[in-house]
């Protein structure tokens, strides 16, 4: 597909999360002539909230489950693409319980691209850079498209599954799929689960921010905002059946990006915790965005990390009221776990 793809009426899937919800209102300030069905679960980690004053005539919400076929069949005819971020997102709750990974992650994936295959509806999906597992800390290259997948976690293998199936269904099927695979995203929005927030939302509370293991584990940061642009850059313009990656040069340890969260909010650099370690963590991901930037000209607006995770920090600072009702949940569960 080049050039000429111009959706005008997409269903996103998981809009209420912490991706979908910045791409619906990316896509509501960027693209206003396209209309948003929003299809969200409201797991724990979706949220209303995350799409609220949005224009009504633009952007709507069903509340229901990627696995519901007949859900779907009511849902997808008259649309003309899909975009799917639905999904159990987080490491440490795929080790604690893979079951709803497995579930919303290769089943929920089959039943869309079914229907996508039944009513020839175009799908991007979104997945994860750590279908191709880890690199050694000293080890020079990054991930390309091409490499084998290798993934460690029950979330990275119910990931790894999930886009074997879109390649299937591409193949096989002759379905209109794409799939970009992203690294590590921040910004607003995120569940107080993840890394960043975590480690935020802990020093606004008074806790003390907790690192797993040696806390040399590296990941590629990406604003979440760039992230939106490079899936509907592929969406419209990428090449049915092929992979982009998708990240911003922002590899950094964790202990440099906790070290620096400390900084930017006043706080000593050694008031954290050492935790014990994620079991199976990867050691670095790292990848090489070239075929998205080469093909589609794309390129991270967000180049200035201290500057995005200082306006995250705003952001978390500005927006208690939104992170507070998941906060002891979600610390009760890591205490539970030593982590
Ligand atoms: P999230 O956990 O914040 O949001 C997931 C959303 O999906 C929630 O709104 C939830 O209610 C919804 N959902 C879950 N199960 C569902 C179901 N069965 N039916 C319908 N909706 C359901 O996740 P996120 O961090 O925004 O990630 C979104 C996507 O991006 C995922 O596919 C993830 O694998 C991928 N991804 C995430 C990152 C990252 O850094 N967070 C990086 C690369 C790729
Ligand atoms: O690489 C893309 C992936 O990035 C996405 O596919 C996942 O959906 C997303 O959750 C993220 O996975 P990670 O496991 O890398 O993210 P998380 O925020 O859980 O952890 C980031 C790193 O920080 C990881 O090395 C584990 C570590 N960590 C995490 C938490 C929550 C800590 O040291 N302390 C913590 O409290």
């Amino acid at each position: 597909m080049t050039g000429a793809f111009e959706p005008r009426n997409i269903i996103v899937t998981g809009g209420c999360g912490f991706i979908g919800s910045n791409f619906v209102r990316w896509v509501a300030r960027e693209h206003p002539a396209v209309h948003v069905t929003v299809l969200d679960k409201l797991t724990y980690a979706g949220n209303p909230a995350n799409i609220a004053g949005l224009p009504a005539e633009r952007v709507e919400l069903v509340v229901g489950d990627v696995c519901d076929a007949g859900l779907l069949d009511r849902l997808v005819p008259g649309h003309d693409a899909i975009v799917h971020f639905a999904a159990e997102s987080h490491n440490d709750n795929s080790i604690a319980d893979p079951d709803p990974f497995v579930r919303t992650n290769v089943e929920g994936t089959y039943r869309l691209l079914e229907a996508c295959r039944r009513y020839g509806v175009r799908l991007h999906h979104v997945s994860t850079d750590e279908v191709y597992g880890d690199l050694a800390l000293d080890e020079p290259r990054r991930f390309r498209p091409d490499d084998p997948y290798r993934p460690n976690s029950p979330y990275s293998s119910s990931k790894a599954s999930s886009d074997l199936l879109v390649r299937a269904w591409v193949r096989t099927y002759g379905v209109r799929a794409t799939i970009s695979n992203c690294s590590n995203n921040y910004g607003p929005y995120q569940h107080v689960e993840k890394f960043i927030p975590r480690q935020v939302t802990n020093v606004l509370c008074g806790r003390r921010p907790r690192l797993y293991g040696t806390g040399r584990n590296v990941r590629d940061w990406i604003h979440v905002e760039d992230h939106s642009r490079a899936v509907w850059d592929v969406l419209t313009r990428g090449r049915v059946g092929e992979t982009y990656l998708v990240g911003a040069d922002g590899e950094r340890s964790n202990i440099e990006v906790l070290r620096e969260i400390l900084r930017l909010m006043g706080q000593p650099e050694d008031a954290f915790d050492w935790v014990r370690d994620r079991p199976g963590h990867d050691r670095r991901i790292a990848i090489d965005p070239t075929k998205l930037r080469d093909e589609l000209g794309w390129r991270p607006v967000h180049t200035d990390f201290s500057e995005g995770l200082a306006q995250t920090i705003c952001w978390y600072r500005d927006h208690e009221d939104w992170w507070r009702p998941a906060k002891e949940a979600t610390e009760a569960r890591y205490d539970a776990l030593g982590m």
